[in-house]
């Protein structure tokens, strides 16, 4: 007798009453199941972000339902074909919220879409579980990337902003339910807040967010003094709150395999960083009260350039200098900064600007080789490894969606959860800070 073989796909996250109900049907369909279980990686690709289960978690429970005759995993787009020809497949199916989507497998086997059970969802378990309360503090226009970014992921919302400038809010942030300028009414509704405000109200935004028992994912930097910077760490400790540093770069994919890499000693030891961080900005130089609230080359650019130079060399250097050439004679805005860092060993070189232009590319020299990424290198996707030897380069390509800063936002509730370490280390945010506050002092200084 022939055997009628079925081929189903899904994450089954959380598994529930809907999964069981599609497997059984699939199973009726045919004599063998074989069962599709999609890898986190390629779950992102598809924007399904903060699964809650592991791989592993969900295969167990779908094995567990005792319904799967075969479960396999999907890695890749375009696994579903192979895998139905791999395993001679009669019949694929899925549930009715995919219908139309699968139609072009009818060439290498049947196709049937299956009634979606109504009322569950593992969305919906998702974020009953854990909805976390998200207010937005700032008057840039990033606080709206912020925002679309943070619908990617599952089990927050965003339910107030505090902004003195509400006409740079676009459409749909507008529409959220609690709009103030009074920041000290928005934490009454929050259980945590993302600070986008100018530097130098962050210490006052941070503190008074913690102070009341709520998260606090910044844009760095933290502070513009160490003593602050120190004040506000141990308060999130003593309150028990996550206090995450944001640099979306940090989340990047490509990034941090790069950062890998160069760690790993494929290019032996590094010698030299180069990087370059520039975004030219209109500024008008007589409106003096905008200019103070405008985020200038240092605060903008330095935390993104000084990454790579932290987490690669360490924060240990022996000597710096900042050169700024200023825009105004009240010194709030450095058209550009050059900064130099020496380590035992290694130098850093970082130009940083919102008054110029130029190749924003990042590269870390090695005894062996080097590793180059092109601009504009904090949201790239794409990055070589180069040897004297021309025939040794490689090159790598990682997917980013929402330069980052969707994985940003995950890794802020993932840390809430418990569930995740930071992607950057307290000691940097520190150095950050004390680069911040020797550069407002004059410390290892020039202006020009
Ligand atoms: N499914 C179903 N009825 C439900 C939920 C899911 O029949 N109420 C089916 C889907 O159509 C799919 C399989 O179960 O064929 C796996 O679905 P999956 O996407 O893992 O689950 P969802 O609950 O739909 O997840 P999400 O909310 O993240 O989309």
């Amino acid at each position: 007798m022939l055997m009628t073989k079925v081929i189903t796909y899904g994450t089954y996250d959380l598994l529930h009453y809907g999964h069981i109900k599609l497997l059984e049907r699939a199973k009726a369909l045919g004599d063998y199941l074989i069962v599709g279980i999609t890898a986190d990686d390629f779950d992102r690709k598809r924007g399904k972000i903060n699964v809650q289960q592991t791989l592993i978690e969900r295969i167990e429970a779908v094995r567990a339902t005792g319904l799967a005759d075969e479960i396999i995993v999907e890695e890749y787009e375009g696994q579903k074909i192979d895998d139905i020809q791999r395993f001679e497949a009669d019949i694929f199916t899925v549930g009715s919220d995919w219908v139309g989507q699968f139609d072009y497998l009818n060439e290498f086997c049947k196709v049937v879409y299956l009634e979606r059970t109504q009322g569950v969802s593992s969305t919906e378990l998702r974020s009953q579980k854990s909805e976390l309360r998200v207010g937005l503090v700032g008057e840039s226009k990033v606080i709206n990337k912020f925002a679309a970014e943070s619908a990617h992921v599952n089990g927050i919302r965003i339910v107030g902003v505090c902004t003195k400038m509400r006409e740079n809010l676009d459409n749909k942030l507008a529409e959220v339910p609690f709009i103030t300028d009074n920041y000290l009414d928005l934490l009454e509704h929050v259980d945590a807040v993302y600070i986008l405000s100018h530097p130098s109200k962050h210490y006052r935004h941070i503190k008074a967010a913690l102070e009341k028992g709520i998260h606090v994912l910044y844009e760095s930097p933290m502070a513009m003094k160490m003593c602050h910077c120190e004040e506000l760490q141990v308060l999130a400790r003593r309150q028990g709150c996550v206090l995450s540093e944001g640099i979306k770069t940090a989340y990047s994919t490509a990034y941090n395999r790069l950062v890998l890499l160069a760690k790993s000693g494929k290019i032996g030891d590094i010698v030299s960083i180069e990087a370059a961080c520039t975004s030219l900005q209109e500024i008008d130089y007589s409106d003096k009260a905008s200019l103070a609230l405008t985020w200038n080359s240092m605060t903008a650019w330095s935390p993104t350039a000084l990454l790579p130079v932290f987490q690669l060399l360490g924060t240990e250097y022996n000597s710096k200098l900042i050169v700024s050439k200023m825009g105004d004679e009240e010194n709030l805005f450095d058209e550009f900064s050059k900064l130099t860092f020496i380590y035992p060993g290694a130098v850093a070189s970082l130009l940083v600007g919102k008054g110029i232009k130029s190749e924003s590319h990042l590269v870390i020299s090695g005894t062996k080789g080097y590793v180059y990424v092109p601009a504009p290198w904090w949201k790239t996707e794409y990055f070589e490894v180069r040897f004297e030897n021309q025939q040794e380069n490689r090159r790598y390509f990682y997917q980013l969606d929402g330069e980052g800063i969707r994985y940003e936002i995950l890794a802020f509730v993932r840390a809430i959860e418990k569930k995740q370490h930071l992607n950057i280390a307290t000691s940097i945010s520190e150095a950050i800070v004390r680069v911040m506050e020797d550069y407002s002092e004059g410390v290892d200084a020039i202006r020009f």
